[in-house]
């Protein structure tokens, strides 16, 4: 149970809301939840709607509105590329038809070796240096076919 093994992350979250607001809590419950599990299952969103007090289908809606919230298992590196408007014009499409080239599955999909997950998501905040994807939430900027490359090769030997 997630009380049990994280319970003093657990209080840490708690200890800044009120008791009457601890439902408030339940981004960060959930990134524990996440870490804990490696995606958000439904058990960990029951665990973490029994910790705040609601019901598991209010979390459940949160995981599945943000992208940083994983309904599934994932890859150990979750590659999160913009293909939002502004990046787009950037050729972000072309960019993520290349990363599915090279990794040999559709965005939404991991490796057969689960090493990496490719994702498309909305604007991240860095529409200025597209192509732009964040790697297990680091940003990787200006991104090119050979970065790209390069990149895979740094995470295969890590
Ligand atoms: S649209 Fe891609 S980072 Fe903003």
């Amino acid at each position: 149970m997630l009380k049990e093994k994280r319970a003093a992350d657990i209080e840490k979250v708690l200890a800044k809301y009120p008791p009457e607001r601890k439902r408030s809590a339940v981004m960060p419950l959930l990134y524990i939840a996440q870490e804990e599990y490696g995606y958000c299952s439904d058990e960990a969103i029951r665990e973490v709607a029994e910790i705040i007090g609601c019901d598991p289908t209010e979390v459940k809606s949160i995981v599945g509105f943000y992208t940083m919230f994983y309904e599934q298992p994932v890859g150990r590196y979750v590659i999160d590329v913009c293909d939002d408007l502004p990046c787009a014009l950037r050729g972000a499409g072309q960019f993520v038809t290349y990363c599915e080239k090279k990794l040999g599955i559709r965005a939404g999909q991991t490796t057969p070796d689960g090493k990496f997950t490719l994702n498309t998501v909305m604007c991240i905040a860095a529409c200025d240096r597209a192509p732009v994807a964040q790697v297990n939430r680091e940003y990787r900027y200006d991104l090119t076919e050979e970065s790209f490359d390069r990149m895979l090769d740094e995470l295969s030997r890590s």
